[in-house]
């Protein structure tokens, strides 16, 4: 029968079971997409005690210099999940990783990332700082990077360092479809800015936001990135421990860094948490494999 054809009273109740309807399918699908989504990226969410998945921060830097090529290859012969990078662009656009701002601490050379071309970038020593046994090695370019991970079968967290704007993030999103990994690679950032540049340029590419504090209303922020899941720290979500429940009720995913040690991660299991960002990947591998064996 056409609405016309009804009442104005039976015309506001139908239009008011419409929105009912429409409210109640947001509520039950709202969830259940989002629970998809981060279930395809990190396996079914967490309870308490099951396993975390393994993120290797920077690489392997317990065992090579950081976000270095060597770095990266001891990661991707461990037996994590994922491996997490910093990527910043040089002052000639081309996207590296590296996580400071400046070149100071983790190279022979000094200056700032974005003052740098990378053909100067790459003139520069990222291993001696770390042992002379990696003498030599060089920052790596995000291309070198994909090249690596596209032969592994290791998953990328690609961390944009920085305020994006959306013609640099733009390159970030090419990059990692022209090498073939997308469906195996989530970007994060600690910057409302970076994650809408990812969101208006690379929409399909899982976002993690990142957060020292926990956001006032943690769901509604990763909402507004249409992300994934939220990256904080044990002290932030110690101050409301509920947000691991709270995340999972609306199919968000929740993971911490950077946890080193066996007590932070008997911690993170004890709550939940989906993921686990560690400087000593192998260690959390071997201890959740004696600590939750076959989850
Ligand atoms: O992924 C989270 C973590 O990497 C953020 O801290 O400073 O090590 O990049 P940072
Ligand atoms: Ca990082």
């Amino acid at each position: 029968m056409a609405t016309t054809l009804l009442s104005p009273p039976a015309r506001r109740g139908l239009t008011a079971s419409a929105i009912t309807v429409a409210l109640v399918l947001v509520l039950i699908l709202g969830p259940a997409a989002a629970r998809s989504h981060a279930a395809n990226m990190f396996g079914t969410l967490r309870a308490p005690g099951e396993a975390a998945f393994v993120a290797g921060h920077r690489g392997d830097r317990s065992q090579a210099p950081e976000n270095t090529l060597p770095a990266i290859e001891h990661a991707f012969a461990g037996a994590m999940v994922f491996v997490e990078v910093d990527v910043r662009l040089s002052a000639d656009g081309v996207p590296v990783l590296i996580h400071d701002s400046t070149v100071d601490r983790t190279t022979n050379g000094s200056g700032r990332v974005d003052e740098l071309t990378v053909a100067q970038l790459k003139t520069l020593d990222a291993g001696s700082w770390y042992s002379a046994d990696y003498a030599g090695v060089r920052i790596p370019t995000l291309a070198e990077f994909l090249v690596l991970l596209a032969e592994s079968r290791t998953k990328a967290m690609i961390e944009l360092k920085g305020t994006w704007a959306e013609e640099d993030a733009a390159v970030i999103g090419s990059l990692v479809e022209e090498h073939g990994v997308a469906d195996r690679t989530v970007v994060a950032s600690f910057e409302a800015e970076t994650l809408q540049a990812m969101l208006a340029t690379a929409p399909d590419l899982p976002r993690l936001v990142l957060a020292r504090e926990l956001p006032a209303d943690p769901v509604a922020e990763v909402h507004l990135h249409h992300a994934i899941a939220l990256v904080t720290n044990p002290d932030a979500l110690d101050e409301a421990p509920e947000t691991v429940d709270i995340m999972h009720e609306a199919g968000l995913g929740i993971l911490l860094y950077t946890l080193n040690e066996e007590e932070s991660w008997a911690d993170a299991l004890g709550m939940g948490v989906d993921g686990i960002i560690t400087d000593t990947p192998s260690s959390l591998d071997g201890w959740l494999a004696a600590t939750a064996p076959g989850t």
